[in-house]
């Protein structure tokens, strides 16, 4: 997990093409215009130094999931190019058709090349792909930590072939963030891992469980967990099928002397709405047509103890349904807590930045990664391919 990468801000990037390979995917509504820009804005202190320091930049990204061989109008980084000037205070040109070359761009200037998942052989990672655009330029820098769970052409088999290849600033801040969290943790570390299924985060919870002092369990996931310890969650969701793999990771926790802390009270309505009538009952009364829809306000203060006496937090899903405000209050508590506390905080996943934006607490969590799926896989314990590629150029005599 603690791979060594070469770092742009130790390159001498003079007068250097300089390729880098950002994370563009924002959503944008059906007429193009982007919705949320989180990830640009996030992409801005790489391209910032680079251009500050002489170099010329060419950055590309993908767009969605397109197919190959052609740039469909849903498919076009033309709104992110107009945003990326804004943001750099200078024009961004956009460029189509660069795989092989032909288009100039100066130091001190920045061009963004059109959608890369459009260009035959990036999803396989095809090697003659990756080495046109490594021949693109002197030095590849990787700064799309929300794709390093991709092995693709731009992600992975350029860094083989570039003159140089290194981490951007935000790629770094990532992988040092996470490691931080999950290397080398101050303790007592705490994981939260909330969201509808265990059957989607089932390798996390049973790579955290080995590593953790307290997994905290929510939504359907507490649900599943319930059902394990023999509870009845009437027509929660939940999944049944999965109780042995739940039990199986308390008793992995047990064994290290750890917990995993169930709820004893709970939210419960007939259905999941924004006039739904909510009831806080303990857990022993939920009845047969009962949904659960939030842990109640001795299960959520009971969390937040655990939070505050936590060296090191990892928060991934809320622990109710927060987007109705009868459902909200776990959630809010726990993330009061985090923000409150003293440990370090690293939060990551669509859900969670939502519950951080609704709570109003990014200014007291200690890194929000800008990983999805990236996020998820690096808590799952698994070794980022893109991430093992820039570690595999981590040389400093080959640096240019
Ligand atoms: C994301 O949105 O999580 C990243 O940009 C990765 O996108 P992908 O799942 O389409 O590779």
């Amino acid at each position: 997990m603690l791979l060594q990468v070469n770092k742009l801000a130790d390159l001498d990037i003079r007068g250097k093409k300089v390729f880098v390979r950002a994370d563009l995917n924002v959503p944008q509504d059906e007429v193009g215009n982007i919705t949320e820009d989180t990830r640009i804005r996030a992409s801005v202190p790489t391209l910032r130094h680079c251009l500050d320091h002489g170099a010329a930049v060419m950055v590309t990204s993908h767009l969605g999931r397109p197919g190959e061989g052609r740039v469909g109008p849903e498919d076009t980084l033309a709104p992110v190019a107009v945003r990326l000037g804004q943001l750099l205070g200078q024009p961004v040109k956009l460029v189509a058709n660069w795989v092989d070359g032909g288009f100039a761009v100066e130091a001190g200037q920045a061009v963004l090349l059109e959608n890369c998942r459009c260009n035959i052989g990036e999803k396989k990672d095809d090697e003659t792909l990756a080495r046109k655009m490594a021949a693109l330029c002197d030095v590849y820098v990787n700064d799309a930590f929300g794709t390093a769970h991709r092995a693709e052409a731009s992600t992975h088999g350029i860094a083989r072939f570039a003159s140089a290849a290194c981490a951007g600033l935000l790629m770094s801040a990532e992988i040092d963030a996470l490691s931080r969290a999950l290397g080398n943790p101050e303790r007592p570390l705490v994981a939260i891992v909330g969201g509808a299924k265990v059957s989607s985060k089932l390798t996390i919870l049973r790579s955290l469980a080995q590593k953790v002092d307290q997994l905290i369990v929510g939504g359907g996931i507490a649900n599943t967990f319930l059902l394990a310890s023999g509870k009845r969650v009437g027509e929660s969701l939940a999944e049944p099928d999965l109780v042995k793999e739940a039990h199986a990771v308390m008793d992995l926790m047990r064994a290290r002397g750890a917990e995993v802390p169930l709820p004893v009270d709970v939210v419960v309505a007939d259905e999941v709405s924004a006039l739904a009538r909510a009831n806080k009952i303990a857990i022993d009364e939920v009845g047969p047509n009962d949904r659960i829809l939030d842990i109640g306000p001795r299960s959520a203060a009971h969390l937040a103890q655990i939070v505050a006496n936590a060296g090191t937090i990892v928060w991934n899903g809320p622990v109710g349904v927060f987007e109705h405000a009868q459902f909200a209050g776990g959630t809010k508590m726990l993330a009061s807590a985090i923000a409150h506390s003293q440990a370090f905080s690293i939060a990551g996943g669509g859900d969670t930045l939502a519950a951080i934006a609704r709570f109003d607490i990014a200014a007291n969590v200690g890194y929000i990664s800008t990983g999805g799926g990236a996020f998820l896989e690096f808590l799952e314990g698994g070794t980022l391919p893109a991430i093992a590629a820039l570690a595999a150029r981590h040389d400093r005599r080959r640096l240019p």
